[in-house]
């Protein structure tokens, strides 16, 4: 492996704090297309990228987003002093922290690997984001947000087909401020065994 990519990778941090400059399409269409070669079970392709685009759309989605997330049924812990998430901050009102644009990865519902798919998919968007100095997020909730009566209707109003579901977001903008130092990996998560 290259050590820009290995760099990159240890670079690459959850950004959640976002200028008002929209990225310019250009940079959105690679970022696109990195998506769409991700790899995918059984080469099946069966999951799609839906462009949230424009800030008063992306914060009607991301309240609906943060509407989804049940407090009481989260487990300890905090995520992030430097880039604080909904679970650290409770005055956060939208799950996509005022990025101008975000990415919906849906995935063909019922079908066994839909999740694994559209999280390979989100993964080559945010290091694809990254490498073009673009600050990104992966947001859960998906199939929350959309379960809601006005995800519903957004659905429907877009046409999205009734059988894909969203399995999670990428929020995509600049960041506002200082970009987050790399962080220290856990110990102890390695095993190799030989025979
Ligand atoms: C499956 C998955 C779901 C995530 N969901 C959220 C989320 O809903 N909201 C959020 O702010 N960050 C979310 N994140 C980002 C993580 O909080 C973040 O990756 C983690 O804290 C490590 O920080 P780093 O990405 O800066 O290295 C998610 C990440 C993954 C992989």
């Amino acid at each position: 492996m290259s050590d820009y990519l290995l760099n990159l990778m240890k670079t690459r941090r959850s950004i959640r704090k976002y200028t008002d400059e929209r990225i310019p399409k250009e940079w959105l269409d690679k970022i696109i297309e990195a998506g769409l070669y991700a790899p995918n079970a059984g080469g099946g392709q069966r999951s799609m990228l839906l462009v949230i685009d424009g800030p008063d759309l992306v914060e009607k989605i991301g309240r609906l987003n943060a509407s989804c997330m049940h407090r009481e049924r989260l487990i300890g812990g905090y995520v992030s002093a430097e880039q604080p998430s909904l679970i650290d901050d409770v005055r956060i009102k939208s799950g996509f922290y005022g990025a101008p644009t975000v990415i919906a990865i849906f995935a063909q519902k019922h079908f066994l690997y839909n999740t694994a798919d559209a999280f390979c998919i989100a993964e080559n968007v945010v290091l694809a984001s990254h490498s073009l100095g673009i600050s990104s997020c992966i947001v859960a909730r998906g199939e929350e947000t959309f379960e809601t009566v006005e995800g519903k209707s957004f659905l429907e109003k877009w046409n999205v087909d009734e059988n894909m579901e969203c399995k999670c977001f990428v929020t995509l903008g600049y960041i506002d401020g200082p970009y987050p130092k790399e962080k220290e990996r856990r110990k102890g998560r390695v095993m190799v065994v030989t025979g």
